[in-house]
């Protein structure tokens, strides 16, 4: 057992900056190399964490711009063998890459980028994008074999957030790192979220403030013809499919929920081997609070009426004595309803408040149907930002006040947009698909 300390890093921002490699003229780019700024103020908790990862086994968390990652040197087996079991995590469930700018990428290939990936990285990094490269076989850096699980590929991602690249440039190496979520729980988008899960089990978590993006990065795989899509994530596909070379790049992973009554998903249809998930990750419960999650599929139009759902929270009432509602796009609020029925109900509205769960920030109500249980009511906005941003958060808040069931709304997810990664988590959230 260790005493799990969170390091605030002030100011990220100030930490770096990018500068052209004096050694790549021929392809020379913006991202080319990222320098540590000597005596910024939030120096000290990063040389500190990056200490840990050069010197120790045991993994470091730390924040992305997607959610926060649990960090060890990719070429220590001991160390990368150091986050499976922090994580718990199944062995042949590869890990991502990360690298703080392209010369450290082009040391780890040991040759320049595919030429299929260079308008995407133009484009997109750095940022919530990971791309599939062949594993090396000589290079600079070797990547520890648990990294890749076995696999002929390993995935790279350049990170946006400053502080994360700073990290991985004082620690001298690229970092492999999964999600810091104990293994088949709602990722971390806080560093509390972190210690909650992994307290004991590591020793530092450095806290970057609540993510920006809130859901994991998108992970392509450019290497086979046409592209593909392994795990929807910050980069949606209309972006991609805008990008030259990306025009016709497919979806290959399956949505099916994981423990879901399957009949509702059109997927379903499909022989196994279509379903068969390319990113290991994809096959595994994931994402999932303790709360039994019933998930309703959403669309344009309005899915539940104010009745229908007070029905509903009622039928759950009977399996849990607090159940908490999410709400998205079209659902109504019921808490204001039910405030102003309280006398005709005698139903009481304990306080509506704005939450402010580390920086993330929604609207949570809390209180009780005449007939029965607790609710707790959370809108997470209408705008795929706020609802990507507050996702795992919220899942996690509601868990920790007690909900044994969260009713939660779906949104439409045809429009090839950041709906496609909320929609996915979600669905492998959820016990319950309606
Ligand atoms: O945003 C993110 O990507 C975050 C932050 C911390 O960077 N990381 C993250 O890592 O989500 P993780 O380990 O939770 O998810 C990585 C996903 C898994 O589904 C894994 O199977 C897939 O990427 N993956 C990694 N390497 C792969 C490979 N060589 N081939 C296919 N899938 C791969
Ligand atoms: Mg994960």
């Amino acid at each position: 057992m260790y005493e799990t300390r969170i390091l605030p890093v002030s100011d990220p921002d100030s930490l770096g900056r990018f500068r052209l490699s004096t050694s790549t003229s021929s392809s020379a780019t913006s991202l080319d190399h990222w320098d540590a700024t000597e005596s910024a103020p939030g120096l000290d908790a990063l040389v500190t964490a990056a200490n840990h990862i050069r010197k120790t086994d045991v993994p470091v968390g730390f924040p992305t711009e997607t959610v926060y990652g649990l960090g060890a040197d990719a070429t220590r087996s001991g160390a990368v063998r150091g986050i499976f079991s922090v994580k718990g995590r199944p062995s042949d469930n590869p890990l991502i890459v990360h690298v703080c700018d392209l010369d450290m990428l082009r040391e780890l290939c040991g040759t320049e980028l595919p030429d299929i990936y260079r308008p995407l990285v133009e484009r997109f990094w750095p940022g919530p994008l990971t791309i599939l490269l062949p594993v090396p076989q000589t290079s600079k850096y070797t990547l520890a074999p648990e990294v890749t699980a076995g696999l002929p590929t390993f995935g790279a991602r350049l990170p946006a957030s400053p502080l994360t690249r700073t990290l991985i440039r004082l620690a001298d190496a690229p970092l492999a790192g999964p999600s810091a979520n104990a293994s088949t729980r709602p990722s971390p988008t806080t560093a509390q979220h972190v210690v909650d899960d992994l307290n004991g089990r590591i020793e530092v978590v450095l806290d970057g403030g609540a993510c920006g993006v809130g859901v994991e990065s998108t992970v392509v795989d450019g290497l086979c013809n046409p592209p593909v899509i392994l795990r929807p994530g910050g980069v949606s596909l209309a972006e991609l499919r805008s990008v030259p070379g990306w025009e016709r790049v497919e979806r290959a992973y399956n949505d099916v929920a994981h423990g879901g009554n399957a009949q509702n998903d059109a997927k379903a249809q499909k022989t196994e081997d279509e379903l068969k998930p390319r990113a290991p990750g994809m096959k595994y419960k994931h994402y999932s609070p303790k709360a039994r999650v019933v998930l309703y599929e959403g669309g344009k139009t309005p899915t539940r009426t104010q009745e229908a759902l007070i029905k509903d929270i009622e039928s759950a009432g009977q399996e849990a004595a607090v159940v908490g509602v999410v709400r998205t796009t079209t659902w109504p609020a019921l808490a204001s309803a039910l405030d102003k029925a309280t006398t005709t109900t005698n139903g009481t509205v304990a306080g509506g408040l704005t939450e402010n769960g580390d920086g993330v920030t929604y609207h949570l109500e809390t209180y009780s149907l005449p007939s029965g249980p607790k609710v707790l009511e959370l809108d997470l906005g209408r705008d795929l930002s706020s609802i990507a941003h507050g996702l795992f958060s919220s899942l996690r808040d509601l868990d920790a006040r007690g909900a044994e069931v969260i009713l939660i709304e779906g949104i439409d997810d045809g429009g090839d947009d950041l709906a496609s990664a909320v929609m996915n988590r979600l669905r492998k959230a959820a016990s319950e698909v309606r």
